[in-house]
């Protein structure tokens, strides 16, 4: 699999905010080439499938909750090391701990609500690509 692609999702609290052009500016002007991009919004069902590995955790409720509340712009993204350097992007899960400058410190809320998601290995970035994208929808 290919190592030079991410996901990410600009989460419902982003939407909402009226984030999703100030994060995408910030997005392509950190050298990430958009390959495939649409607003759609999560089912339950697909919220659960997609944080499936979070299923134990006491925040899954809420986490299926806030992420199927509204639409998100979901995206595949292009650029050498892309997984680790979008990581770095958009900072720590918890805007609180995350670095000046990164997309959660400028735009997120909380730990719960942190206005966008990276994927977090190569492999997971092929899945989630995937969840949410056919083969034509990616360029
Ligand atoms: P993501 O998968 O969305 O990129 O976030 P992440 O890797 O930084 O964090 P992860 O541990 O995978 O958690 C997934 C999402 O669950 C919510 N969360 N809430 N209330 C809490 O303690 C808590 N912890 C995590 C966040 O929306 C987090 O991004
Ligand atoms: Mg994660």
């Amino acid at each position: 699999m290919a190592t030079n692609r991410t996901f990410t999702m600009l989460k419902p609290d982003a939407v909402e905010k009226g984030h999703i052009g100030a994060i995408l500016d910030k997005i392509s002007a950190s050298g990430f080439r958009i390959v495939a991009m649409k607003l759609t919004q999560m089912t339950k069902h697909d919220a659960e499938t997609f944080y499936a590995i979070h299923k134990e955790r006491p925040f899954f409720g809420e986490l299926v909750e806030y992420m199927t509340r509204g639409p998100i712009v979901a995206a595949i993204l292009e650029k050498d090391n892309a997984v680790d350097d979008f990581r770095t992007l958009i900072g720590a899960t918890n805007p609180a701990d995350a670095a000046e400058g990164t997309i959660r410190k400028l735009f997120a809320n909380s730990i719960s609500e942190n206005a966008v998601h990276g994927s977090d290995s190569d492999d997971n970035a092929a899945i989630e690509s995937a969840f949410h994208f056919s083969g034509r929808e990616m360029f």
